[in-house]
């Protein structure tokens, strides 16, 4: 059984299809799934936001082919690791768990890099471009740091 792994933000077209590009980029593909879903249901079905596409594409990866899905309680048994894009994010899901093994899954993604400063990915929805490649970069960063720390684990 590989270890699985589920990237959260709001739309689940933005940043969490990045993370998921990202992470699952890092770990090697027989131990780990990587999955993300959105907490809202605006978006069900749609592939990324095109500027979350062309991030991805000038930095070699491509994510084209996700498609958006809403995040559900059952998530919390399906995966050993949830990872949320910011505070917001975090207290939508953690209001679904029913008990402390889910909670404790629940985790924001820069408290990697930046350990219990609790920093959230800001959301590039209404930004351009450029706010998009910034969420890139940031999440290349936690993301290389939280690959480390899996391997190791889970070796
Ligand atoms: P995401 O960004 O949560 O990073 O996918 C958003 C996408 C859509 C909306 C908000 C944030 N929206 O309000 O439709």
């Amino acid at each position: 059984m590989p270890v699985k792994i589920l990237m959260v933000c709001l739309g689940n077209i933005c940043r969490s299809p990045l993370a998921e590009g990202l992470l699952a980029a890092k770990l090697p593909k027989d131990k780990f799934l990587v999955d993300s879903a959105g907490t809202g249901a605006y978006h069900i079905g749609k592939q990324p936001d095109q500027r979350s596409v062309l991030t991805a594409q000038k930095n070699g990866l491509d994510i084209s082919n996700q498609k958006a899905r809403q995040f559900t309680s059952r998530d919390f048994d399906d995966y050993d690791y949830i990872y949320v894009m910011d505070n917001s994010n975090y207290d939508d899901v953690i209001e679904l768990a029913k008990n402390e093994n889910h909670k404790n899954k629940v985790q924001l993604i820069l408290n990697e890099l930046f350990p219990d400063d609790n920093v959230d990915v800001p959301d590039p929805y209404y930004g351009l471009q450029n706010g998009f490649d910034m969420v890139y970069e940031m999440l290349d960063e936690t993301c290389t740091i939280l690959a480390q720390k899996l391997i190791e684990k889970h070796s």
